[in-house]
Order: structure tokens, then sequence, then C-alpha cells
């Protein structure tokens, strides 16, 4: 039998949506997605935080709590970036071992811990931190491919997160290009040499990924993540329907019942009905570019997006082709926030200004200078001494720069919200400026429910009425929260596609 982890309400909405469904939409079928039988469902992490305080207003604690009270007996799984947590820089060890402890307590049952360079270190305060809250580690190994991602190499990351206390690992395929043959052999390999049951993440990206988790789960894996097909394909999962379809009869069966997913998939219809303005055909696309260039869907978007922005789309293959590059210069990291975002700006930057690293951005500054952790391979040399000139890279674990936050987030969220618990505390540590702008909203009654029916445009005025108060920290690898997630970039550039889409609605209801 082979487990099915349902992604619906996390990863399904973040690759289709930009992360957008509400937890209105979640609560009606919280109790009709336990009663299934899935493995576990993601539900929380990844960019569900950051979206809900940023532009849905919404308290992501409260959406933990209320999925919770309604699913009693499936596991609910979370997406963690590791030292990153939620965010887009390092958080101090008293600041993670927090987050994971509340996380746990308001019920996350597994985390599913990564680091987009594949450093065990940044991982390894997460996973323990897991497993002091009573919770189970799934360690995470990111797929990609380069001279130096070999099946030893793989095996060897394994056996680290073992040893931190991992009680899983995870392949995580998050640029959806991971063939067949491959995820079978990691899969065996990791199974024989960790002993760890081992799960697998794909995406549908360039289409390989129904026929990616078959070969997985005939390889052993335990489970496999899937969405229920409203939300699924393109860049999201594979569907969960055909996963269950595909294995129906045989030794490696889901037991999961069709119809009742088929029911919740005429609801999530509905749903997905409801965004169709958010909706953009390209993450619905198969794209077997993604087997030649690599780069996921969402970091593809991204630079499309970059590139009209500078008036340049005609640079788009340049683009495409300087970035492995420029991955290969800074030691093939694999391709995952943060790294995608900081390989595709600087492959921009290199390929509009005419000349390569004539402007070198500063989160390629502070990569080479070694604050993301350690790359998979030496970087080139030439661009390293570009960059420290005399000075000597660090080889600590980045953390390890980092003095304790949590008492000073404390303090500064209790003065703007006297009766602020823990949970406010960790929203206001991993986002200040977001977390300020979220609660003035809230505080003077711009719900949800009212934003939606007013729209952007009034929020847009009340953000630029409300300037946020510039909160210090201590140095910080990937900057602050201020309009530099790229999630965020995402999401402006899919709400502006939404008014071209809707303009040009009515204006064929018009003619
Ligand atoms: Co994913």
């Amino acid at each position: 039998m082979v487990g099915i982890t349902e992604t619906v309400l996390r990863d399904g909405h973040q690759s289709l949506l930009a992360t957008r469904m509400r937890t209105k939409f979640m609560l009606p079928v919280a109790e009709q997605l336990d009663a299934i039988g899935y493995r576990s469902l993601e539900v929380w992490g990844g960019a569900t935080f950051d979206v809900c305080l940023r532009f849905l207003h919404e308290d992501p604690w409260e959406r933990l709590r209320e999925l919770k009270r309604r699913i009693r007996s499936t596991p609910l799984q979370m997406l963690l970036r590791g030292q990153n947590l939620v965010g887009y820089r390092h958080y101090a060890d008293d600041v993670v071992e927090r987050f994971v402890a509340e996380a746990a307590r308001q019920g996350v049952d597994i985390f599913r811990v990564f680091d987009a360079l594949n450093d065990p270190r940044n991982m390894a305060t997460a996973i323990r931190a897991v497993k002091k809250a009573g919770a189970r580690a799934q360690g995470t190994i990111c797929y990609t491919e380069s001279p130096v991602h070999t099946l030893p190499a793989f095996v060897a990351l394994g056996k680290s997160l073992a040893a931190f206390g991992a009680d899983e690992l995870c392949i995580k395929d998050m640029g959806g290009f991971m063939p067949p043959g491959p995820a079978a052999e990691l899969v065996r390999a990791l199974r024989k040499e960790v002993g760890l049951p081992v799960v697998v993440h794909t995406h549908s990206s360039s289409g390989l990924s129904t026929l990616t988790c078959l070969a997985a789960a005939d390889a052993g894996a335990a489970a496999v993540d899937a969405a229920l097909s409203p939300f699924a394909g393109g860049a999201s999962q594979p569907p969960t329907e055909t996963i269950v379809g595909a294995l129906r009869g045989g030794p490696l069966a889901t037991n999961l019942d069709l119809s009742a997913l088929a029911e919740l998939a005429t609801y999530f219809r509905g749903v997905l009905e409801h965004y169709r303005p958010l909706l953009d055909l390209r993450s619905l696309q198969t794209d077997p570019g993604i087997l030649l260039h690599q780069v996921p869907g969402g970091m593809l978007s991204n630079l499309i997006s970059q590139l009209k922005d500078q008036e340049a789309i005609d640079r788009l293959p340049d683009v495409l082709a300087e970035i492995p590059r420029v991955r290969a210069d800074l030691g093939y990291p694999p391709l995952v926030t943060p790294t995608s975002q900081i390989v595709g700006i600087q492959a921009v930057f290199n390929v509009v200004a005419g000349e390569r690293y004539r402007t070198i951005t500063q989160e390629v500054r502070d990569y080479v200078r070694g604050l993301y952790g350690q790359a998979p391979a030496p970087l080139d040399p030439a661009l390293v001494r570009k960059v420290l000139a005399d000075s000597a890279p660090i080889t600590v674990r980045p953390a390890d720069l980092l003095k304790p936050e949590f008492a000073a987030a404390l303090a500064g969220v209790r003065a703007l919200v006297p009766a602020a618990d823990d949970a406010e505390a960790l929203s206001y540590a991993l986002f200040p400026q977001v977390y300020q702008r979220y609660r003035a909203a809230r505080d003077v009654g711009l719900t949800p429910e009212v934003l939606a029916c007013a729209g952007v445009g009034i929020l847009g005025a009340f953000r630029a009425r409300t300037p946020a108060r510039a909160v210090t920290g201590p140095s910080r690898a990937g900057g602050g929260d201020a309009g530099v997630s790229a999630w965020a970039h995402e999401g402006r550039a899919r709400l502006q596609g939404s008014r071209r889409w809707v303009d040009a609605a009515r204006t064929r209801d018009r003619r």
C-alpha cells in the first residue's frame, strides 16, 4: 500500500493560485477530507503564512487551529524552510525552536523540513525542535541535477538528517523534472542505506509527475504527494484521483474511495471557479521546456514579470541560457525559494546589463560570503574574488552568527498589541512590517470580507497611509520582509494579470 499526502490546502493552491485560497473555503469540507483516509493533509507552511498576513489579512495560526478542530484523525502537515521557517532569511535558533513548538501545539503533526542548499546544518535545529515537540520530522532532500548531485551525495544527506532524528525522508522535486528512473533509484538507495520511510513530492510542470510517483511507489516509497484534480496538474502536484485509480486493485493500492474523492473534487472545482480571475493559463499547462532549463514554474513567472518591468521580455531566452551558468558559478544550488530568486535575478542583471556581474545583487554577495550556508560545490573563484576582495568567507553555520531574537520580538509586538501571545510574537518576528499592516487593517475593521468587497484599490490607499516602522535586527541573509518577497511579487503580477483579464472580459461583454 502507498499513502497519499493531499496538498489541495497548501501546495495545490500555492502552485496554481499564488496561495490565495481563503480559510472559509477550506473549513466546509475539512471533516470530509479527514474521512478520506489520507496519510496526511498538507495545510500549512510554505507561502501560506506570508500570504495570509500580507494579502488575505487572515491570521495563519487561526487557520491552523480551525482546521485542527475539524480534522481529528488525519495528521496535519506543514512545509518548513529549515532555519528560514516560513520566511525569507535565517532566524535565530530561539525563534526556530519557539515557532516549531507553537506550530506543534496548535496542530501540526508532521513537519517537512528542507533547506534550499541541502545544507544539513540549516535543518538541524528545526528537526531537533520537532522531535522535542513530540511531532514527526520529515527530513528533506531537494532533488536537483548537477555534476555533484550524485546518488552517494543524496544518501549522505539522508544519513545526516537521520542523525538529527528525522523519522522519515522526503525527496522534494520542486522543479517537477525528476524522471521515473532516477526517482526509483533514489528511493531504493535511501530505503537501503538510511532505512527510513521515504515520501516523494513532485510537481507536474514537465508532465512527468504521475509517472515519477508510480515509479517511486513501485520502488518502495511510503507515500507520494497529490492534489485533488481541480488543483492538480501544471505547476501543482499530480491528481490524487489519477494516482488512486492507477494503483487500484494492485499490491500498492491506496484504498482511498474514488467516489468520495469525486465529491470533494466537485466542491473544489467550485472554489477554483471563484478564483478564476487569478488563474494564469501558463500555470495549468505542461511545459516540457523544464526538462532543458530546469527553471521551476513560480520562478519562470517571476522572471517574466521582472523582464516585462524592464521592457526586456525579448531577452527571456538569453536569461534562460544564463541561469545554468550563474547556478554553476554559485556551486550548483538547487533552484527553490530563496535560491531560485537569487540565481534568477542575478541572471537577469547579467543579461540586461550586457556584462556578467557588472552589478552583483546583495543576495549574491551574502550567498558568496556563506550567509545562506554551504553551497553544494565550490564557487567560481573569479566571482569569489570579486565579491570578497580580501575578506574571508564565513564557514560556520549561518545561524551561529545570530543573537537570540524572540524576546525583542515579544516586546515589539506587545508595544503594538499589549495582549499579544507567543503566536503573535512569532508572526511579528517573521514579518514585522507585514504584521503591523495586518494588525492596523484588522483593528479598523478591514476584515477579509470587507476587503474582498472593497477591492485592491482601497487596500493600496490604506497601506500608503500607514507607513511601516523600520525594524532593525541582526545581520540577515535574504533581506527583511518589505516588498522583497518573491511571492509578493508573484502576487502583484497575478493581480495585475487578473485586472487585465477582468478588463478584457468587460470589453468582450460590451461588444
Ligand atoms: Co512543492
